[in-house]
């Protein structure tokens, strides 16, 4: 009788089980009534600091259970870096009025300045970090292996493969740190071809960085404006000041000081500076972010659309031509270029424009949420089985920071994915970058590389100066 039941219950459930398996559930247990993305430094740190996730909208990262994986296509930003030296600059300057005034004076919030030390050494502005758990060489590193392990199906272990990359020192880097934990650090040096683009406006359209010839004066004005203005830095200042006498800070220091706060986490695993602001105040820090991203290269600017129609549109030609044209496409750019992209696909719009005077709470413009240092939008080719959401076929899918992210306009497909027809329709909707950012007809007209790269690995290990301390 017992044997029986046994066997009636493995007969029942195997299937349904296996079925499950590949798919992602929900922990019925211990389920938490607390929520905690409000407590995440990393989301409000205005993507100056550590890679953080995406927050996922539930749809399981793991690829749909009747589907296959058979083309991926990302962009990645550089890891985390020290500050560029424009940012240094205001920065040295609030730490001067800083240790001008405090000197000695080791108590209040700024106490912790007894045993502290500034962590930017002069010939490091602009460098990818190295140390500390959240370094950008490392984080990039760990962002290979862990892409290895998802996507290795998709390379034999013998083939060249072609990496690319944006000729910028640190963006380089990435690559090559990727490249040596993806294919491993021997077969990194064998097998991987980095393929290093010029930055230059003269590459036209044939650019993982592309600059538009004309120009919405109204948006620039605004992105030229940074920092903009909150009430919550002039709370922080009055704070500080009333503690140390003579010590004048005006809200840009403030602004100065959270954003070398937010650096000091690439390069040291902790920052006493984090509590010397409130949330409240890292809230509008966050803010002044996504006001300058929308305007300068996201949504606010008339033009971007077109700018990261490009890459959109160079992609669908690898989706449609699938694995014959390579299976593994991987590049290597910057925050404001990547920013266009997400315009394009308009997966993260406002409704209606961002104001520069206060939050815009209910916008899903969020940079943490799109370019967090070394982030990344992964493009997905699926290859999937009959099942009651759709036909066999083709889709496509969004992952951006590793969470799934489907389009309005098109989620019928396995995992909230999207039919390669009807994408392809959708990209064939966006504006044409070549005519509407006059790029003149000298220089090249459409995106080559990936169709035309070079497989010398004499690139793989190309050093630019680098800062003290680095080998
Ligand atoms: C600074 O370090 C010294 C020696 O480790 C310690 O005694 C002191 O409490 C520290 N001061 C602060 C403000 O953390
Ligand atoms: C301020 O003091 C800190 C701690 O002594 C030091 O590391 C930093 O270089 C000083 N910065 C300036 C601009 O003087
Ligand atoms: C491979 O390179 C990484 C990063 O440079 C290093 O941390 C690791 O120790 C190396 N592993 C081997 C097996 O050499
Ligand atoms: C704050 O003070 C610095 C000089 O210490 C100055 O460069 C900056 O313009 C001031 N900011 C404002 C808003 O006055
Ligand atoms: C999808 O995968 C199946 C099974 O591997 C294969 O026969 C088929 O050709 C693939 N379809 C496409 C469009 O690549
Ligand atoms: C997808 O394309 C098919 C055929 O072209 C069309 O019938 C359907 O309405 C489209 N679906 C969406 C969601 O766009
Ligand atoms: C889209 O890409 C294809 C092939 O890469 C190219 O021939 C075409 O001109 C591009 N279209 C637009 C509108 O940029
Ligand atoms: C291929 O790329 C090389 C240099 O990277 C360039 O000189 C050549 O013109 C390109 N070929 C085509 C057909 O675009």
């Amino acid at each position: 009788m017992a044997r029986l039941w046994a066997g009636i219950v493995s007969l029942g459930c195997i299937p349904a089980a296996t079925a499950l398996a590949s798919s992602s559930v929900f922990s019925s247990s211990l389920i938490s009534q607390n929520v905690f993305n409000g407590d995440n430094f990393l989301k409000y740190d205005g993507v100056r600091g550590p890679y953080v996730d995406r927050v996922s909208y539930g749809v399981s990262r793991d690829t749909p259970a009747q589907c296959s994986v058979d083309q991926v296509i990302m962009i990645k930003r550089h890891g985390e870096r020290y500050p560029a030296s424009g940012e240094g600059t205001s920065i040295e300057q609030a730490l001067k009025k800083v240790n001008n005034t405090i000197a000695g004076n080791y108590n209040g919030d700024l106490a912790f300045l007894q045993n502290w030390t500034y962590f930017v050494p002069s010939d490091c502005y602009e460098a990818e970090t190295w140390a500390g758990p959240y370094a950008g060489l490392t984080d990039a590193y760990n962002h290979g292996q862990e892409y290895r392990e998802r996507y290795g199906h998709l390379w034999d272990g013998e083939s060249l493969l072609p990496l690319f990359t944006s000729d910028f020192q640190r963006v380089i880097e990435t690559a090559q740190k990727f490249g040596e934990g993806f294919f491993g650090n021997d077969s990194y040096s064998t097998k991987a071809a980095l393929n290093i683009i010029s930055e230059s406006s003269s590459q036209g359209a044939d650019s993982l960085t592309p600059t538009c010839r004309k120009q919405d004066d109204n948006a620039q004005n605004i992105c030229n404006s940074m920092p903009y203005y909150l009430p919550q830095f002039d709370a922080a200042a009055d704070r500080l000041n009333a503690q140390y006498q003579g010590l004048n800070l005006n809200w840009t220091d403030v602004v100065s000081l959270m954003l070398m706060t937010a650096y000091e986490l690439n390069t040291r695993s902790s920052s006493d500076w984090i509590d010397v602001f409130t949330t409240d105040e890292w809230v509008s820090f966050s803010h002044i972010w996504n006001i300058n991203f929308y305007y300068c290269s996201g949504p606010g600017n008339s033009y971007m659309r077109a700018v990261g129609a490009l890459y959109i549109n160079a992609t669908l030609t690898l989706l449609n031509e699938g694995p014959s044209s390579g299976s593994l496409f991987f590049n290597f750019a910057h925050d404001s270029n990547i920013t266009p992209i997400i315009t394009a696909l308009g997966i993260a719009t406002p409704s209606t424009p961002l104001p520069t005077d206060r939050v815009s709470f209910h916008s899903p413009w969020k940079t943490e949420d799109i370019v967090p240092m070394g982030g990344r939008l992964t493009i997905e080719r699926l290859n999937c089985t009959s099942s009651a959401l759709a036909p066999a076929g083709t889709f496509v899918r969004l992952v951006l920071n590793e969470a799934v992210v489907p389009l309005q306009e098109c989620q019928n497909g396995p995992g909230y994915s999207c039919p390669l027809n009807n994408y392809t329709e959708f990209v064939r909707g966006l504006p044409s970058f070549v005519p509407e950012c006059e790029v003149p007809a000298e220089e090249p007209q459409y995106l080559d590389f990936w169709w035309n790269y070079t497989t010398s690995t004499e690139e793989n290990y190309r050093r630019g100066s680098r800062c003290n301390g680095l080998a």
